[in-house]
């Protein structure tokens, strides 16, 4: 996959997307990120990208004609390129958008600053606006580190075996249960006997039924939408009577 990010500030990105496990996604060629530096796209002298909003108000507006020259060039006519803005005013960014984005074979990610972005660059150049919460940032550049990493950590080859992103927390609409290692007491507080016990089926067991107890107490409403088998729906059930993980633990 390709991943071409528009930025007014390149070195918000560049070191974050060199390191850890997208910096080795990128050696490896298994994904081709690109930062552009959207003022080298901006005409004249002063090579102006923001102007003040017509109707007056505070801020700068970024200006629609250097992110049309910048998004013309990455998107020749006919290709299959989709084309993002990060802005507060997005639809929501989620671990399914970040799957539906995985299997696109490039994507156009472009930043947003200051006040906000020409409304002609919504409407005539992206093809959507995403939003990775209800916050506001100084800039898009964070945000699209986020879409850009958790759909790298999706794409094949890029995360090894042991945790592949079938294990995660969102995989199947519940919080990962909790993990320890060593050592096996810390500040008075041991490891649960059952993770030492050797027992995999009892550890497959505790893990399953502590991920639907994290996600009840933290996130109930992603229990909505989960995918659950009869015996968690059995725990589930008996959470909402009152009872409590430990009272389904052997
Ligand atoms: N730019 C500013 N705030 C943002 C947000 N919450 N998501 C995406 N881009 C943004």
């Amino acid at each position: 996959m390709r991943i071409d990010i528009v930025t007014l500030f390149p070195g918000m990105l560049e070191a974050p997307l060199a390191e850890s496990i997208l910096g080795r996604a990128r050696a490896r060629g298994l994904v081709d990120i690109r930062v552009h530096d959207l003022r080298e796209h901006a005409e004249g002298r002063h090579r102006v990208t923001d102007e003040p909003p017509f109707g007056g108000g505070g801020g700068m507006i970024l200006k629609p004609e250097p992110l049309a020259a910048v998004i013309d060039a990455l998107r020749p006519a006919g290709s299959s390129v989709r084309v993002i803005l990060l802005g507060p005013a997005g639809r929501r960014f989620t671990q399914a958008v970040a799957h539906e984005l995985a299997r696109e074979p490039r994507l156009v990610l472009v930043c947003g600053r200051y006040e906000g972005v020409d409304e002609r660059v919504s409407e005539t150049l992206v093809d959507e606006e995403l939003s990775i919460g209800d916050y506001v940032l100084t800039g898009g550049e964070p945000a699209a580190l986020v879409v850009a990493d958790a759909v790298t950590r999706l794409l094949p080859g890029v995360l090894g075996d042991e945790n592949a992103a079938g294990h995660d927390s969102f995989a199947r609409g519940l919080l990962e249960h909790p993990q320890y290692t060593r050592p096996e007491v810390f500040r008075g507080v041991g490891v649960p006997e059952v993770l030492r016990s050797g027992d995999h089926g009892r550890i497959a067991r505790w893990r399953q039924l502590m991920s639907l107890w994290r996600t009840w107490q933290r996130r109930p409403d992603l229990l909505e939408t989960a995918d659950l088998t009869p015996e968690e729906q059995k725990w589930l059930d008996g959470f909402r009577q009152g009872r409590t993980a430990s009272d389904f633990l052997d």
